[in-house]
């Protein structure tokens, strides 16, 4: 981490990339957001900018070869320690490909390699190298390990075309990174490593016919809190993620399904691996015993009963086999709440349940805020109203203590 002074060091991994010169633009944004940024450059990139510029900018060394700082002989290690957080702009295919197979073969991806500190890359490239799919691949696979992407804009490309791969704007770029320096400077940053969280989320879809379902009227923000949350808070999550219009969260493992059933058997197979397990989806209680394969007509095929078959209590059913794990559930009741919520603690057989009050404005179903109490068999802990974000932290911190 950064010692020589109060200020956050970014280190600024450059490389060889037309957009390379925006660099020197993000150099200057990071300072005057009150930061310190150290400059490496891949030696491709020294031949779109000299070395030279960014040591006038910082007043600092500017990094390029593994062998070249002699007083220095494993500077690839101290330049990864002493980042807070680690912006690789502009990040080219390569860089990616390299970062997502671990190739160590130069002195910017070896300290990508050791760095413990988050890692922000900010791709540019002609549209062709950023659609291929191993491009999207290797994406994939360092959003999946928590790198922070801030992807391409469109517009003119250095090759000619207008289309997708233009590096995004210094000041967008320069905003991501501090708010993923925000987040990993919080106290709670790493009150959750090690711990592998399993999350259900959102409401779940039971299908009458190919377009007819039933459903409800949980957003799933508050399960995607919990997974944004948990993740800041060093965890490796994963989200089992009901139908719902948002998007899920970066750096976690999403797995979208669509009924309870499905939403079942996704949880069976990851629970074996979790630590942690927080079911926050609103699953359907019911669903049809004979979906349609079609269509049904109203004239042909009237509507006027559906056969309805209990749904697998996931909550219940793993509760029953949590051995070592810490199991939540949640109660979105609208009266007589805490009794409910005590009921629902001894029936599931959970280790807490987040009670929430949703026959309040200020609270449950689509709202940014929630009212709820923490309930365990010790008793019921009354929270203030929180919002969502803060509420999936307070929770998290309590299943941690269990
Ligand atoms: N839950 C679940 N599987 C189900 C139904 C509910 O895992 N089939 C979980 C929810 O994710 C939530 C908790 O159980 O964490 C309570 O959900 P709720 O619908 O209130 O529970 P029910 O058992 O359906 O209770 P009620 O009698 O209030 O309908």
């Amino acid at each position: 981490m950064s010692d020589r002074t109060d200020e956050p060091c970014v280190l600024v991994c450059v490389t060889g990339c037309i957009a390379a010169y925006k660099a020197c633009e993000i150099v200057r944004l990071l300072q005057k957001r009150g930061c310190r940024a150290k400059v490496l450059m891949t030696e491709h990139a020294t031949k779109f900018v000299g070395p030279t510029t960014f040591r006038s900018l910082t007043h600092e060394k500017v990094a390029v070869g593994l062998f070249d700082d002699p007083e220095d002989p494993i500077h690839h290690i101290s330049l990864a320690q002493e980042a807070d957080v680690v912006l690789v702009a502009p990040a080219t295919a390569n860089i990616l490909a390299k970062m997502a197979h671990g190739i160590a073969d130069d002195l910017m991806s070896t300290t990508l390699l050791a760095t413990p500190s988050p890692i922000v890359v900010t791709p540019a490239m002609n549209v062709g190298m950023w659609e291929a799919p191993a491009t999207q691949e290797n994406l994939e696979t360092l959003r999946r390990r928590g790198v922070n992407v801030v992807e391409p804009g469109e517009g003119y490309l250095a090759c000619g075309d207008v289309a997708k791969g233009r590096l995004a704007e210094p000041e967008q770029i320069v905003e991501a990174t501090l708010d993923v320096l925000a987040r990993s400077s919080s106290p709670d940053a790493k009150l959750l490593a090690g711990e592998r969280v399993l999350i259900t989320a959102g409401p779940t879809h039971e299908p009458i016919d190919p377009v007819r379902y039933i459903g409800n009227r949980s957003s799933g923000k508050m399960g995607i809190a919990l997974a944004e949350a948990a993740r800041d808070m060093g965890a490796q999550v994963t989200l089992v993620l009901g139908p719902t219009s948002l998007e899920p969260p970066r750096g976690v493992t999403c797995i979208p399904v669509e009924t309870a059933q499905q939403m079942h058997d996704a949880v069976i197979d990851a629970f074996d691996a979790s630590t942690i397990v927080i079911c926050a989806a609103a699953v359907a209680d019911y669903t049809p015993a004979h979906p349609a394969d079609h269509k049904l007509k109203k004239s042909a095929e009237p509507l006027d009963s559906v056969e309805l078959v209990q749904t697998p209590d996931i909550l219940g059913e793993i509760s029953a086999h949590k051995g070592g794990r810490r199991v939540i559930g949640f109660a979105a009741e609208t009266d007589r709440l805490l009794e409910h919520a005590q009921a629902k603690l001894e029936r599931k057989g959970c280790d807490a349940i987040v009670a929430n009050d949703v026959s309040r404005a200020d609270s449950g179903f689509g709202s940014d805020t929630d009212k709820a109490w923490w309930v365990t068999s010790d008793g019921a802990e009354e929270l203030p109203t929180l919002a969502k974000a803060d509420l999936a932290r307070a929770v998290l911190r309590r299943a941690y203590d269990l």
